[in-house]
């Protein structure tokens, strides 16, 4: 009987509120435009790699050629769309990779001036350096410098295929690792690895965008070899997640002028190539 009431009085609300509730807009015509373009120079060397080449994309269509900072681009938005997504994809350095993305009205005749010269706050850039492996004697030396012991949680923000993490809990005992790596591939590679080793008990393997990671609190030690562009990008959320005495050790990249390294040291060591290379190791104390 309550059942019954409780329909009848919401029965009469319900075919008063959905239909407005629900009610979509009629499909606009497609609007065509023209964009200028202002674009981030790309350091891509075709020679060198053919991966490292900008790409740029509107709608999901390709207009890379010509390649250039300055690209005007006449663009017809899909049937009930006054939108379009605009992606850069460019290499400010030969080791990172920067995806940019902006979303932009279609208006008027006038041409649209839009500039992908600067992250867009609204759409965070996708921030991807290229996975080059720290040879073991230096993994060694991060180690080292970083203080890792049995009480130690490391991450490896950028993780490749393990060797931090899995150096950290074998050699160093650390008491756990972990190691966060924006490619699958490689955190399958990581987890087949950690076996091998016999340290899949201590050392975990997450695939995540590490610019998504809002917290490190869990770790007391953070190990990276990351580029500038993310290094800087994660500074913030390190400094303000990770715990006092917490240590963070870079291969090569540093974390700007108003974060100085408290030590920095050079070693040589082989490069993955056997030929012996100079290497520089900074480490900085959460205080
Ligand atoms: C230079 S390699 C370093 C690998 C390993 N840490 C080492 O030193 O041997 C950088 C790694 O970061 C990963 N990476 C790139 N962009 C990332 C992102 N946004 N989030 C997480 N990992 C990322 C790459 O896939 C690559 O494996």
């Amino acid at each position: 009987m309550r059942r019954v009431l409780a329909l009848a009085f919401l029965l009469p609300f319900s075919i008063l509120v959905a239909p407005v509730g629900c009610k979509k807009d009629p499909p606009k015509d497609p609007t065509t435009g023209n964009l200028v373009l202002l674009l981030p120079e790309s350091k891509h060397d075709p020679e060198y790699s053919k991966d490292c080449v900008s790409k740029l994309t509107v709608d999901g269509k390709d207009y890379s050629e010509p390649r250039g900072t300055k690209r005007t681009l006449q663009i017809t938005t899909t049937a009930g769309n006054d939108e379009v997504k605009i992606e850069f994809s460019f290499w400010p350095q030969v080791y990172t990779n920067i995806i940019r993305t902006k979303q932009i009205k279609i208006v008027g005749d006038k041409p649209i001036e839009v500039d992908l010269r600067k992250e867009d706050p609204a759409n965070p850039d996708l921030i991807k350096p290229i996975y080059v492996p720290t040879p073991a004697a230096v993994v060694a030396e991060m180690c080292k410098l970083a203080r890792i012991g049995k009480d130690d949680v490391v991450f490896d923000i950028g993780c490749g295929d393990g060797r931090l993490v899995i150096q950290a809990v074998k050699d160093f005992g650390a008491k756990k690792g972990v190691g966060i790596d924006i490619r699958e591939d490689l955190i399958k590679l990581c987890q087949e690895n950690a076996k091998k080793d016999k340290v899949q008990d201590r050392a975990e393997f997450r695939a995540a965008n590490a610019l998504e990671i809002k917290d490190f609190s869990e770790a007391s030690v953070v190990l990276l070899y990351v580029g500038d562009d993310l290094n800087l990008k994660l500074k913030p959320v390190l400094q303000k997640t990770l715990k006092k005495g917490s240590r963070v050790v870079s291969h090569r990249f540093l974390m700007g002028d108003d974060w100085p390294p408290e030590k920095s040291t050079t070693i040589m060591a082989k490069n993955n190539s056997g030929t012996e290379t100079e290497y520089n190791l900074h480490i900085w104390t959460i205080k």
